[in-house]
């Protein structure tokens, strides 16, 4: 039964939030199970739809998997398949994270091409690049990538990737811990969940070095072992959060998390206003003053992440002034423009950058949440948005945001879940 949310806004968001562990960072170690034939357990990691997605794309190749509140058991020991089938791999793309260590292990693998998606076309070519340079053939029959690695096994490579792929970096980096001898990725992607894949590798008994920076090297081994491993704070949830303290004029202190994955967002809200205080376990952040109007340009970290792209943007369409932002990873992430618009938001678009004009207030309307980032656009403005706000499709905010309206809830926010009319 589809649901919605209901949000009366205008009440400053007052109390603690406790960020849960990141989907981005959860998804990729979740697939990392697949290297070693030895039980892999993992902690911190949300109940969340995409969570399940990869759970589901993991048990059809044969891991047994064990939920126990936060953790996750995978046994990787008896794979009875390496196909993981396109009714997954559509609904959500990181599924495609399997064809490296797949290959790696078994010497092949047949993976659905994902398609276009809501962000744009979201081509895998670059994942495919990188694993034919360590002799991997790929030939595409019925939308499905049939893989296969060299008899001897993959051979380490040295790889520069054409653009900044997170996915690629991560499916590359999976597969070259147990290929044969030294893979260097140049221009890697830097973000904080490459780190925490790098550093779970490790504990797995990999060897990659240089994650965080744009060269990761990596000597491949034998085999891996398994491990017990926290997944990192999610930054996304984190910044969203943030953002939704400052246009309440509300006073939130977030928890299990840290500003240091956020250096461009922090520099970027202190600029509109914003006051951070650092504490031992996450930060306190409240708005002092109006929101300023601040220009902003989404990059790979350690820039500004596009994934916080629609809640800044709910923040400046009632900033003083006006911010300009220009969205450079995705070709069609601006969906939540028009639904912004039905708030009441003066925002104009012109190619790939948006200005925002900010206004004094927004009102409640009916909207959509159109992918997992724009719907918690539309809940940073409803929050301060005058009267009520219906938000739909809320299953794109449960892909990505463990039980938002109870940790909203809790500090003061009128929000509650219905099932929709039909
Ligand atoms: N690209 C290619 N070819 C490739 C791979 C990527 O052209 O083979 C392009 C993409 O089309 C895009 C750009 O490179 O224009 C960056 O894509 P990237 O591969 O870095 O993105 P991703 O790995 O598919 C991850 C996150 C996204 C996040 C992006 C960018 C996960 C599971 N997903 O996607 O998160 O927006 O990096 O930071 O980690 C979300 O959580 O809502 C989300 C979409």
């Amino acid at each position: 039964m589809p649901t919605i949310l209901k949000i009366q806004g205008g009440k400053p968001l007052k109390g603690t939030i406790e960020i849960s562990g990141a989907k981005n960072s959860a998804l990729p170690l979740m697939v990392a199970c697949l290297l070693t034939d030895k039980p892999f357990i993992l902690s911190n990691v949300p109940n969340l739809a995409d969570i399940r997605t990869i759970t589901q794309v993991l048990e059809t190749l044969g891991v047994i998997a064990h939920e126990d509140g936060n953790t996750r058991t995978l046994n990787a020991s008896n794979i009875i398949s390496t196909t993981a089938p396109y009714e997954l791999v559509k609904t959500m793309r990181a599924s495609v994270l399997v064809l490296g260590p797949l290959l790696a292990r078994f010497g092949h693998a047949k993976v659905s091409l994902p398609g276009g998606c809501a962000l744009g076309a979201r081509a895998i070519d670059v994942h495919l690049e990188g694993l034919r340079a360590m002799g991997v053939t790929c030939d595409l029959e019925e939308g499905y990538v049939i893989a296969k690695a060299p008899k001897d096994g993959l051979k380490g490579a040295h790889f520069t990737m054409r653009v900044v792929s997170v996915g690629a970096t991560e499916n590359l980096m999976l597969a070259a811990s147990i290929a044969k001898g030294e893979t260097v990725l140049q221009n890697a992607a830097r973000e904080p969940e490459i780190i925490d894949l790098a550093n779970c590798l490790n504990a797995m008994g990999a060897d990659v070095q240089g994650a965080g920076t744009d060269t990761i090297t990596i000597q491949g081994v034998d085999s891996l072992n398994g491990t017990q491993y926290k997944v990192m704070p999610d930054r996304l949830e984190t910044g969203s959060y943030a953002m939704a303290s400052l246009i309440t004029g509300g006073d939130l202190t977030l928890t299990n998390t840290s500003l240091k994955y956020l250096p461009m967002v922090r520099e970027t809200l202190e600029k509109a206003g914003a006051v951070f205080e650092e504490l031992d376990n996450g930060f306190r952040v409240a708005q002092k003053g109006p929101i300023i109007g601040v220009d902003v340009m989404t990059e790979p970290y350690p820039g500004f992440a596009t994934d916080l792209q629609a809640p800044f943007m709910a923040l400046m369409s009632v900033c003083e002034g006006a911010s300009m932002i220009t969205e450079t990873i995705f070709e069609n992430r601006f969906m939540h423009v028009p639904e912004l618009a039905r708030m009441g938001a003066n925002i104009q678009v012109h190619g790939a950058s948006a200005m925002i004009r900010g206004v004094k207030n927004l009102s409640g309307a009916p909207v959509m949440a159109t992918d997992i980032r724009a719907g918690i656009g539309m809940v940073v403005a409803a929050l301060a948005a005058k009267g009520e706000t219906t938000i739909s499709r809320l299953y794109h905010l449960d892909r990505g945001y463990e039980t938002l309206e109870a940790k909203l809830q809790a500090c003061g926010a009128v929000v509650e879940r219905h099932k929709a009319e039909i």
